[in-house]
């Protein structure tokens, strides 16, 4: 009765999104161009953003914890980087040349990640895990690479297994077992499976997400990343670190920063564009040099490129979000609040009754409707995904936006009052459920 009670207040106050969706059904798979941006019954559509909140077509007004797949840690528009990105706009949207902002954001990152020596630019996270693998394949002159269970690391075919239970089933049509026959799967935080593989298989990398963003806003532990580390070094195998959610965010130098273990190869995304289409990976000038064609010839030399990488808008965007974050004090702010947000939200479920596991790092968190300690993918879909949808519907129909099932992120702009409002929201919910 509740549940439906909540819908009829989230439909009742879209109806103009209703409209927009069934026109977007008819033109777009799914209604939309990325399907976990749908939600049932329909999406809402927005028409502006600033700060920490969106607004919908029919006028509703959201508390934004979605940022943009996590990528706008500053917040919707920031203004001191839109003035920037609007004198840009007038010197050019996309040079298709060589710039000076394309080195500038590089030696900002190089600054910033201690492991990092050289940057390539890509337009998304997907690329740039995609060039990561290639470039450690030709690195090491191997084939095989591993991942997590639970990982994503965007849609690239040879690491698009794997991310959610039933973990056999393939995660998409069309990808052939001639993409997937060197992909080896691990379980995450599990570093007996992994070590004892490699005592006999020889990988070229693995790929890790320090916190894991899709697979539920599972940690990493401490241990596990050390001795993932260690076993790569002893195997010659490349670590990639996927930074493209914590890069920026858990430290200025990333997770690794944040954890004190060093990857081979970084992949960023999200932050590192601020605001704006954007991948990179890096790592030290020895691997990074097989990406030059003028030290490598083929088939030695590992292929990059793309139309719009490093594109101007972007880089001054990106370069302006690097700066502000750089000294570390607006990242330690998040950090704390992002403990306190999870510790509230956990205290505010207990007391309700409410088996609740509320997971994260740094300024990310999420919601698990289950008893059980939550530490992997498998953990994350045994808890209760029927209320947790109903949880984040309730969310938005209230006016705080989380993406249905998704991580939250915190921003520099979401205020006091913003979380309060989550938490009262919270609070209601598990008042009802109890
Ligand atoms: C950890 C991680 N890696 C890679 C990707 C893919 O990035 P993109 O969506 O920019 O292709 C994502 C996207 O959410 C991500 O969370």
């Amino acid at each position: 009765m509740e549940g439906t009670a909540t819908l009829d207040r989230y439909v009742s106050k879209t109806s103009r999104s209703r409209q927009l969706y069934e026109k977007a059904e008819r033109i777009l798979p799914s209604g939309v161009s990325y399907f976990i941006r749908y939600m049932e019954p329909y999406p809402f559509y927005t028409v502006k953003a600033k700060g920490s909140k969106l607004v919908d077509v029919d006028g509703n007004e959201y508390i934004d914890f979605w940022l943009g797949h996590t990528a706008l840690i500053l917040g919707h528009s920031p203004p001191g980087i839109m003035e920037k990105v609007k004198r840009q706009i007038a010197n050019g949207t996309h040079y298709g040349t060589a710039h000076e902002l394309e080195i500038s954001v590089a030696e900002q990152i190089a600054k910033m990640i201690p492991s990092v020596e050289m940057v390539r630019f890509t337009n998304s996270g997907t690329e740039a895990n995609m060039y990561a693998i290639r470039l450690a394949r030709t690195y090491t002159g191997r084939d095989k690479i591993a991942k997590f269970e639970g990982g994503w690391h965007g849609g690239y075919d040879a690491l698009d297994v794997a991310v959610k239970p039933p973990l056999a089933t393939p995660e998409s049509g069309g990808l052939t077992a001639g993409a997937l026959k060197d992909t080896s799967v691990f379980p995450f935080n599990n570093i007996e499976e992994i070590s004892k593989t490699m005592k006999s298989e020889k990988f070229a990398a693995i790929v890790v997400e320090p916190v894991q963003g899709g697979g539920g806003c599972i940690p990493a532990e401490r241990a596990f990343l050390r001795e993932l580390r260690e076993t790569c070094t002893e195997n010659g195998t490349l670590l990639i670190f996927d930074e493209v959610i914590t890069g920026f965010r858990l430290a200025p130098g990333g997770a690794q920063q944040y954890y004190g273990v060093p990857s081979d190869i970084t992949v960023m995304g999200k932050i590192v564009g601020g605001g704006f289409p954007v991948g990179a990976l890096a790592g030290p000038r020895e691997i990074m040099g097989y990406m030059n064609p003028m030290l490598y010839e083929r088939p030695k030399f590992s292929f990059h490129g793309g139309t719009f990488c490093a594109n101007p808008i972007t880089m001054t965007a990106g370069l302006a979000t690097l700066k502000l974050l750089e000294d570390g004090r607006l990242l330690n702010e998040l950090n704390k609040r992002g403990k306190k947000l999870r510790q509230d939200l956990s205290d505010i479920f207990e007391k309700q009754d409410v088996d609740v596991q509320v997971t994260g790092e740094s300024s990310l968190f999420h919601t698990h409707f289950t008893r059980e300690k939550v530490r992997d993918v498998c953990g994350v879909f045994r808890a209760d995904r029927g209320k947790l949808l109903e949880y984040h519907l309730h969310l938005v129909a209230n006016g705080v936006f989380f993406l249905p099932t998704r991580t939250g992120a915190l921003g520099t702009t979401h205020t006091e009052s913003d979380l309060a409002k989550l938490l009262t929201e919270a609070e209601n919910f598990a008042k009802k459920k109890q």
